[in-house]
């Protein structure tokens, strides 16, 4: 019988190695890479690094579970899709493929303001624990009619993106030919004439059917498609005028749990939760945004010590393996997002990709929760990781020195 690429894959790194294959550079770097010289992609990985794991033995965890609570609902895992406005070009309805293997794991899936894929599309075809995620607009009133479609559509959860208020420079896309609204030339059409596989199986099947896809969840008076010129200033849902009233005002207008997402600094944790933020996210956008900006990782103990005790605190940036999340999780993090690793899942194989992905980091995440000694997520702590600053300098008060010796 014919194997399939997945029975190849052991971890996301093979994921990525098959997406890789399929997608055009330009794509792939999309996902893949971060803003001016990569530094934040780079310190997001790193910071895994620099904890290292302290097992507990002879508990008997025979009976471990990975099973928890997100914002008050139970979850068969600590893990939630981000956001990521791009499984829509990376498979043909990707962002169906993404939410679908989400209901299927148990766990939430959050669709993006920038997706392809109608909020109402995803509530029908796709029903499980859908959270909003929400860029403004400078017009507010645009912002707020869409909060209004997605509470009419039944999400549970609204989750504002605070840390794009102004465009990212993210020089690889220009560099790529890979920006909107798409214009070929003679770069991008070579990358994407090497890679019929995705052409035919991605564009050309959204050209049979429904036509070059677009931003489904913009006003209707903005929706344009990948490759339309943008209709005016305000096309893009990014704005330099946000200010806490802002949250103020999405507290009285969204009925359900509400978060912010691209928290770094402890105050900013505390003046969500003041005003009206049911759980707030660490997050560095996984270094897309700011470059040189804090690895979330190393941004959690801080926001934790101030406001966990009050609010969800999650995390994303960087988790590729079981073990990053556990780490995040030992830190004090209630749950955490991955972007690009479900992304990899889904560009190598769709649906049964993203399910992949989902299944790798679960089973890696009880795999090392036995092994630190632990049956539940809730008896992770800091004693089970150690960092170098924990190193006993010498004792050398101890050490005869040579000329006794002599
Ligand atoms: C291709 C791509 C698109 C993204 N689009 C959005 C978005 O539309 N809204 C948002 O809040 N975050 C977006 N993000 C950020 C993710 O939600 C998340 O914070 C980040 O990917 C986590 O890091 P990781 O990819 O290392 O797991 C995007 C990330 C990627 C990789």
């Amino acid at each position: 019988m014919a194997k399939s690429p997945l029975d190849l894959v052991l971890n996301i790194a093979d994921l990525r190695a098959q997406a890789r294959s399929r997608l055009p550079k330009g794509v792939f770097e999309f996902i893949e890479r971060g803003s001016e010289d990569d530094v934040a992609v780079h310190n997001n990985r790193a910071s895994f690094d620099a904890y290292r794991l302290r097992p507990t033995v002879l508990q008997d965890v025979s009976q471990r579970t990975l099973a928890t609570q997100i914002l008050g609902k139970a979850s068969a895992m600590p893990l939630v899709m981000a956001p990521t406005g791009a499984a829509g070009i990376v498979w043909h309805d990707g962002e169906i493929a993404m939410a679908k293997a989400a209901a299927a794991a148990n766990i939430p899936f959050t669709l993006s303001t920038a997706s392809l894929t109608s909020i109402e599309r995803i509530a029908a075809e796709a029903p499980g624990r859908l959270w909003f995620q929400l860029y403004m607009w400078p017009d507010r009133s645009m912002s707020h009619e869409l909060v209004r479609r997605v509470q009419k559509a039944g999400f549970e959860t609204l989750m504002v993106t605070v840390d794009t208020t102004v465009a990212p420079n993210r020089e690889c896309n220009v560099r790529n030919g890979f920006m909107l609204p798409f214009r070929p030339n003679r770069r991008n059409f070579v990358d994407i004439a090497m890679h019929p596989r995705w052409l035919t199986s991605v564009i050309g099947r959204y050209l049979a059917t429904t036509g070059m896809p677009r931003f489904e969840n913009y006003p209707e008076a903005l929706q344009q498609s990948l490759t339309a010129a943008p209709k005016g200033r305000s096309a893009l849902p990014k704005t330099d005028s946000l200010t806490w009233e802002d949250l103020r005002m999405l507290r009285k207008i969204w009925h359900g749990p509400l978060i912010v997402k691209g928290i770094l600094h402890p105050e900013d944790a505390r003046a969500a939760v003041q005003n009206g933020a049911d759980g707030i996210i660490v997050s560095n956008h996984g270094g897309r945004n700011l470059d040189y900006s804090i690895p979330p990782l190393f941004a959690l103990p801080e926001i934790i010590d101030l406001v966990g005790a009050r609010t969800q605190v999650l995390m994303d940036g960087g988790i590729m393996r079981g073990s990053d999340a556990i780490k995040a999780l030992a830190l004090g993090a209630n749950a955490v997002l991955v972007g690009r690793a479900p992304l990899w899942g889904v560009a190598a194989a769709g649906q049964a990709g993203v399910q992949r992905a989902l299944a790798i980091l679960g089973e890696e995440m009880l795999r090392v929760l036995g092994q630190l000694g632990r049956s539940t997520v809730s008896e992770l702590g800091p004693d089970a990781l150690w960092t170098a600053s924990q190193i006993k300098p010498l004792n050398t008060s101890k050490v005869p020195s040579l000329r006794a010796v002599s």
